[in-house]
């Protein structure tokens, strides 16, 4: 049946069960999940619940063991060549650590004309003059187009990375702890730059994050994991104020102690 017509990514009854020499893991089990168009879909959950797998799944940057995943209707299991390089581009992630998902010989603008390139968007001057403009959206002064990543702060550098991932006007942006490696007050700064773009572009977003207070204020719904399951997701405001299930009540007052006090 074909998917309702808000629904961007679908993911149904998604399973992925990792193989090694110690035995089986399963990451994702059975593991049922939509991102609305226009919306952004937080998911939280400990340490090792599945959350990573989960987004490299919904990019398709892995196959499910079983279960299917739907990108705008269709099975990526099912898409080749040219019709899987458009849904690629249509899908950009944004990683915990900036500086390692740069290319460290590629100038800033290098990096953001990258993915241009292998998707032959442009010619070089269209994708360099594109390049500047992205940067100049992320708040990195086109003057620094030229420098390499190791040359900028992390913060700046995740800038470049959002600018990277902005490159092909994705319509889904999935964020895997972008900011965990940054300090306090550059965190926010780089929040505040995912609020504005979302708004401005119209983006689908799906953010991951162990840091709940930054969940409440960017997510419109939360999927709650744990080992591999998602045992609840709701509205941000209902999840936040009466979570149901036992597992959400211990990871919010495991982090959030005076929750409803002073
Ligand atoms: N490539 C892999 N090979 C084997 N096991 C893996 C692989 N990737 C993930 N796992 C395992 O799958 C489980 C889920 O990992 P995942 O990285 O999705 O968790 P996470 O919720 O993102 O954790 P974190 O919050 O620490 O980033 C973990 O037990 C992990 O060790
Ligand atoms: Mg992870």
């Amino acid at each position: 049946m074909p998917d309702t017509n808000d629904v961007l990514v679908r993911a149904a009854n998604v399973t992925k069960v990792f193989s090694s020499r110690a035995g089986e893991v399963r990451a994702v089990d059975g593991v049922t999940l939509e991102v609305h168009r226009g919306e952004t879909l937080g998911l939280v959950g400990e340490s090792g619940s599945g959350k990573s797998t989960v987004a490299r799944l919904l990019m398709g940057l892995q196959p499910p063991t079983s279960g299917r995943v739907l990108f705008d209707g269709h099975d990526l299991a099912t898409l080749r060549g040219r019709a899987l390089r458009t849904t690629r581009r249509r899908m950009q992630m944004v990683f915990q650590n900036p500086y390692g998902s740069l290319l460290p010989h590629y100038s800033a603008a290098g990096n953001v004309m990258e993915p241009m390139r292998l998707h032959d968007k442009g010619n070089k001057e269209s994708r360099r003059a594109e390049a500047r403009r992205l940067l100049d959206l992320v708040g990195v002064s086109p003057r620094f187009a030229d420098l390499y990543p190791r040359q900028f702060s992390g913060g700046q550098q995740q800038r470049i990375a959002i600018a990277r991932a902005l490159a092909l006007q994705p319509d889904l942006l999935v964020c895997d702890e972008p900011t965990s490696s940054l300090d306090v007050s550059i965190q926010a700064q780089i929040l505040a730059l995912l609020l504005d773009l979302r708004t401005e572009l119209g983006l689908t977003c799906l953010f991951i994050s162990h840091n709940l207070a930054v969940v409440e204020r960017l997510a419109t719904r939360v999927a709650v994991m744990n080992q591999g399951v998602v045992v609840e997701e709701g509205s941000t405001a209902a999840l936040f104020h009466s979570p149901q299930h036992p597992y959400t009540r211990t990871l919010l007052s495991a982090v959030l102690p005076v929750r409803g006090g002073v």
